[in-house]
């Protein structure tokens, strides 16, 4: 392969960052209507710099949601086609209070640049545009046919996206997809991400009377729909930290003993990204088959009560909580859900009542590791980054991964650039800038060791 387009991307970096600078100052939060005009704007952004490095065919495709980039280069006679994922939707920011600077704001300091988007995933996804900008700039072609998807909604669920892979499959049909949407080890240490979870957003409302009461009055005689939402609650783990959800683990896919003999070698720094006083969960898997091979449950926020200053001595008549699983292979959204639902149903006292409702779901994937693009994918980190990757299976969720094995029947090279503690979703995230360099090369580098083993 010529080294010229790594050159020309070794030489252009100031422009590329400020590039991507650009793009994370536009505020394009997904879940918050009022963005919606962020929205558009950065898939305008995104579509016309497509347009500038060259990529044809570039349109901005409405959804129900919001709108998702395409574009394509397919001039590479012969040779295999990539098709290239990414997201622009970021998440919201609160709690403002806790950004050092303003999140739509981009600030480097200390090799790191701190934005919202800025590793999850407009970063990430920006090093394959430069790739592309830099092959076609320094060599008038790409090594493979190209195509981009670039959605809106994965941080609300990739809720519209399932329709368009759908009635796309001929297009979207290629030889195999490339995300960078998630993280590796260290800068050195690359990670070669083979299986994500899955998920299911859920809330759970408790009721037991018509109106707010004293607790004076009625304390000891009317349920406290948070002392009951607490209990049904309490009853989701044992103290293992296992879930006590009937059939919860039925269809769990076990891990292969070569499987698990691998994730005990991986190293884990979770005590030091996270200041956790200690380890919990699952006593009998490993670390990494907990966080990647097993599914769990969360309870992300209870609302209900008095919180405001001082003492208020009431009785609400309604609490809920915020909960999410997480999903593994062989795990069915659906199936989970009914099963959540039966066992509330089964441990909730009659003196309430309960309500389900569900949010986003999406299924886990696992992709083959012996497949040639992760080898592909490994070769390009070994050579950009300096190690070959471990396999590790991640314990996120990117709803896509599974529509593109479903529809598309494609292996998908999970090429993650971030780091763990870059603060996704949280304030002060970041996205450390040799990695963005080093992810622009090995994107350079896939492309050509893909094209030169097919
Ligand atoms: N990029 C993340 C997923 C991720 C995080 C993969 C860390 C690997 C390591 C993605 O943007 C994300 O946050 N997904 C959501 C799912 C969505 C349906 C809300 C998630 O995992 O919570
Ligand atoms: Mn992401
Ligand atoms: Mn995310």
């Amino acid at each position: 392969m010529s080294n010229a387009a790594i050159n020309y991307a070794n030489e252009h970096r100031r422009q590329y960052l400020t590039e991507m600078e650009a793009l994370l100052s536009i505020p394009s939060i997904s879940a918050q209507s009022e963005h919606i005009p962020d929205m558009e704007k950065a898939a305008r952004w995104i579509a016309d710099r497509l347009t500038d490095a060259g990529i044809e065919n570039v349109a901005i495709v409405p959804t129900a949601g919001h709108p998702l980039v395409y574009g394509d280069w397919l001039h590479a006679e012969g040779a295999p086609t990539v098709l290239i994922y990414g997201h622009y939707d970021v998440q919201p920011v609160d709690p403002i209070d806790l950004w050092d600077t303003p999140p739509f704001e981009p600030t480097i300091r200390d090799d790191y640049i701190y934005a919202r988007g800025a590793t999850d995933d407009k970063g990430q996804m920006f090093a394959h545009i430069a790739a592309v900008d830099a092959m076609l700039n320094a060599d008038g072609k790409l090594p493979v046919n190209v195509k981009f998807l670039l959605e809106g909604e994965e941080e609300v669920g990739s809720k519209n996206l399932e329709d368009f892979i759908a009635g796309h499959a001929d297009l979207l049909k290629t030889d195999c997809a490339l995300i960078s949407d998630s993280h590796i080890i260290s800068p050195t240490q690359p990670l070669a991400a083979y299986g994500l979870r899955g998920l299911v957003i859920l809330e759970l409302e408790v009721r037991s009377a018509a109106r707010d009461m004293h607790s004076g009055q009625y304390g000891g005689v009317v349920h406290n729909p948070l002392t009951a939402l607490v209990h049904i609650l309490a009853k989701m783990h044992n103290e293992n930290g296992t879930v006590q959800i009937p059939g919860f683990y039925d269809d769990v896919l076990p891990v292969s003993a070569e499987e698990h003999e691998m994730m005990a070698k991986l190293p884990d720094h979770i005590l030091e990204e996270t200041g956790a006083k200690k380890l919990w969960g699952e006593k009998e898997f490993n670390v990494h088959e907990r966080t990647g091979a097993r599914p769990t449950f969360e309870i992300h926020g209870i609302v209900g009560g008095y919180t405001g200053e001082g003492s208020k001595t009431v009785i609400h008549a309604h609490a809920f909580a915020k909960l999410s699983m997480r999903l593994v292979p062989n795990q069915d959204p659906e199936k989970v859900i009914e099963q959540f639902k039966a066992y509330v149903a089964d441990i909730t006292p009659d003196t309430v009542d309960v309500e389900i409702r569900t949010y986003d779901r999406a299924p886990a994937s696992l992709v083959d590791r012996h497949d040639p693009a992760i080898v592909a994918m490994s070769q390009a980190y070994e050579e950009s980054f300096g190690n070959p990757p471990l396999f590790a299976r991640e314990g996120g969720s990117i709803p896509v991964v599974l529509l593109f094995q479903q529809y598309l029947g494609i292996p998908v090279a999970l090429m993650g650039i971030g780091l763990a503690d870059d603060n996704l979703h949280a304030p002060n995230e970041r996205f450390y800038l040799p990695n963005f360099y080093h992810g622009i090369e090995a994107s350079i580098r896939f492309m050509n060791i893909y094209a030169a083993q097919k």
